[in-house]
């Protein structure tokens, strides 16, 4: 098994790159990223990277070897890539913000891994990661089943470890689903959030949920502000946990940004909903029974998506 992580020079992509090392389930991992020049010399941050967490190997005690390069020749007959290439948020900027810049790099990081991967899988974490995830699809020319971002399970894992604290439960024990674009208009569902299968409003009243859920949707944002940047330990765990779970062949249902055929009664773009993930992708989107009020949310959130797409069109 053949792991690429494209921007492994960087914070999301180093973390993702080590968090599937950790995990020893892959025979390599090629750290992809641009050559820097700084000062009249040259750097190789994604051969730094990948040296150093290398150099972790006998400590941590996994077999998978890490390597960086500047060379997509060197990522031939990779398994399954991830594209964490692009610009970050700063203060001040939504992630709708990295629209053009982000949509370029995309593109052409996409082409550049099929031409030497044609059969890859392809996981997205660059932002703004619906519409990413769109460029990268349609860059690929690859199954909608092979392309999917990843979004849901960092958001979920926000929504979790937020209740874990406030009701003082392992963040183990919560389950969690959230719908929607990787945006402030994410859907929290609470009607499926438990705690080892109890309802989650067994533990917490109305208004400590409605304001965790609003935290929730905000917590990227809550991030840059702390750091000037966006985060990178869950975002890359949690790509890392995709990785895994399509190697692996693990069937398991986690949220990702998938492409909708029809599916919630929405068609042509990518949003976040359960997916069943394992061999060869997305085997399935799990549609699931919403009610009035949270299929209004999911709408709203897939209009603002519909939006980006159609900027996006226009940039072209
Ligand atoms: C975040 C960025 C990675 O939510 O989108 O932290």
């Amino acid at each position: 098994m053949k792991i690429t992580v494209v921007g492994a020079g960087g914070n999301v992509g180093s973390t993702v790159a080590l968090a599937i090392a950790q995990r020893d389930f892959a025979k390599q991992v090629i750290a992809v990223d641009l050559e820097i020049k700084k000062d009249g010399k040259s750097f190789f941050p994604s051969k730094g990277r990948a040296l150093d967490q290398w150099q972790t190997s006998p400590i941590l005690s996994f077999d998978t070897h890490v390597s960086g390069t500047i060379d997509y020749a060197d990522t031939a007959g990779s398994d399954i890539c991830v594209i964490t290439a692009g610009l970050p948020r700063r203060p001040g900027m939504s992630r709708d913000d990295l629209l053009s810049a982000n949509r370029d790099i995309v593109k052409s990081v996409t082409e550049k891994l099929v031409e030497h991967s044609p059969d890859t899988i392809i996981v997205v974490v660059s932002n703004p990661l619906d519409l990413m995830t769109y460029v990268a699809w349609k860059a690929s020319g690859l199954p909608p089943s092979k392309v999917m971002g990843m979004a849901g399970i960092l958001d979920t894992a926000r929504f979790r470890a937020f209740l874990a604290e406030e009701i003082n439960v392992s963040p183990k024990d919560i389950q969690a689903l959230i719908l929607g674009g990787h945006g402030d208009s994410m859907v929290p569902l609470p009607r499926y959030t438990t705690v080892s299968g109890i309802p989650i409003r067994h533990f917490i009243g109305e208004d400590k949920l409605n304001a965790i859920i609003e935290r929730t949707k905000t917590g990227g944002g809550e991030l840059v502000g702390l750091m000037g940047t966006s985060a990178w330990y869950a975002p890359g765990a949690a790509a890392a946990q995709m990785v895994e779970a399509i190697a692996l062949d693990q069937n398991r249902i986690l949220p990702c940004a998938a492409f909708l055929d029809g599916q919630y009664g929405l068609k042509d773009l990518y949003v976040g909903v359960p997916v069943l993930l394992g061999k060869g992708g997305i085997k399935e989107v799990i549609e699931i029974d919403l009610d009035q009020e949270e299929k209004a949310l999911l709408q709203t959130s897939a209009d603002h998506v519909k939006k980006g797409l159609d900027d996006l069109s226009r940039l072209n």
